[in-house]
């Protein structure tokens, strides 16, 4: 039976890659909930089936439009957050609001009409690995966040597992690794590199470019998340990853030959504060419970992708470029 879906913070990066998967390949209707902040774009959500798709502007710390909203959904998947760790160092506090207090409104909504709830989260809530570390983070690795945006996102994992077993929600959650692909915003490291270079300015490394991340395509996130969404069992939480670990150097090295220039043309800027040094995920949960894989297997071959993305859409990133850079300007970054 067809359901109908409410993803919260859908006209976001991975949340708008998740709307089109759902609609293309399964026969659910969407209903997306987002208060269109800096990191919203409507134009993320357009061309989608009218029949199917609507869009509901507003936050999620909105109990009466949550009530309102998760008691007509079959299923929440709640992807709305503050998302980005340099902004959360200037600016802790909208990281409290929607982070906690939005995921805590939510539950809420999702306990009292018993709707099915699923809550997206991030690695970073197990804190970092050291380079040589031959472990890589499972699901019973302890929280450990470095930053005000991971301490957010645990403390948020936090409540729905306190939920679940206080009141029976019906809930599952997801921690899953870097995300690449079509429309990230401008912020995040691959896409500021890839417009930094169309705008012929040379990409940034913060500190030395050693830190490692693991990196996934967004529609290997999305196809995990409806596996789980589907599959999943109660109260469990599942690890995504697509074992995608590359140092920061080496991917804007692949970022600068796929864009034609020496390997070598890119700066070395200041450092993040209390910058994570490596994420790495063991996914053998999810794939061996699950039965999920990812599908996106050759990495310069997605990044190539996204590049051509970036190059055929400047009008959607192109608005947000200038105040990005204006805010990386203040840090020296
Ligand atoms: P994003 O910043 O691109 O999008 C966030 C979306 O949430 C935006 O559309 C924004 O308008 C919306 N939003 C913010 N506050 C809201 C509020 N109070 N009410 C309603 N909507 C609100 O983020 P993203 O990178 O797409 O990340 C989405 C989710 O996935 C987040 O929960 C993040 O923690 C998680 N995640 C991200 C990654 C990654 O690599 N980007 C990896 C793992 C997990
Ligand atoms: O691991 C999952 C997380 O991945 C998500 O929870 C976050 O929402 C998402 O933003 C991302 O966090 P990171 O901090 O890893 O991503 P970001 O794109 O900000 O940076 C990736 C790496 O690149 C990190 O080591 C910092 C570095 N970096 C970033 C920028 C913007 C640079 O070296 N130069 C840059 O210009």
């Amino acid at each position: 039976m067809p359901r109908t879906l409410l993803v919260t913070g859908g006209a976001g990066f991975i949340g708008s890659n998740f709307v089109h998967y759902v609609l293309e390949n399964t026969d659910d209707s969407v209903v997306v909930l987002d208060k269109m902040t800096y990191a919203g774009n409507a134009a993320s959500l357009d061309g989608l089936p009218a029949d199917r798709f609507t869009l509901a502007e507003g936050d999620i710390t909105d109990a009466e439009l949550a009530d309102r909203l998760v008691g007509e959904a079959d299923a929440v998947v709640h992807y709305a957050a503050e998302s980005h760790n340099d902004n959360s160092l200037s600016d802790p506090s909208p990281f409290l609001q929607t982070n906690l207090i939005g995921t805590y409104t939510l539950l809420e909504a999702a306990r009292k009409h018993g709707t099915r709830f699923h809550h997206i989260s991030t690695d970073e809530v197990y804190g970092d690995l050291e380079l040589d570390d031959p472990e890589r983070f499972t699901e019973h690795t302890p929280y450990n966040p470095s930053s005000p945006y991971s301490s957010t996102k645990a403390g948020s994992d936090l409540l729905v597992r306190a939920w679940v077993r206080s009141f029976g929600v019906q809930a599952t959650i997801s921690n899953c690794s870097n995300n690449y692909g079509p429309r990230q915003h401008v912020e995040k490291f691959i896409p500021r590199q890839i417009t930094n270079l169309i705008d012929g300015i040379r990409p940034r490394l913060y500190g030395a470019g050693e830190n490692v991340r693991d990196w996934i395509h967004a529609d290997d996130h999305s196809s995990a998340v409806l596996t789980i969404l589907d599959k999943g069992r109660i109260g469990e939480t599942y690890l995504i990853g697509a074992d995608g670990e590359k140092s920061n150097k080496e991917v804007v090295e692949l970022i600068l030959e796929a864009m034609g220039r020496d390997a070598d043309d890119y700066d070395h800027v200041n450092d993040r504060p209390g910058h994570d040094m490596r994420y790495a995920i063991d996914s053998s949960k999810l794939r061996e419970e699950l039965g999920w894989a990812p599908s996106f297997q050759d990495f310069e071959q997605g990044i190539a992708s996204t590049i051509d993305w970036y190059r055929a859409n400047e009008a959607w990133w192109r608005p947000q470029k200038e105040q990005t850079e204006a805010k990386y300007a203040k840090t020296g970054q």
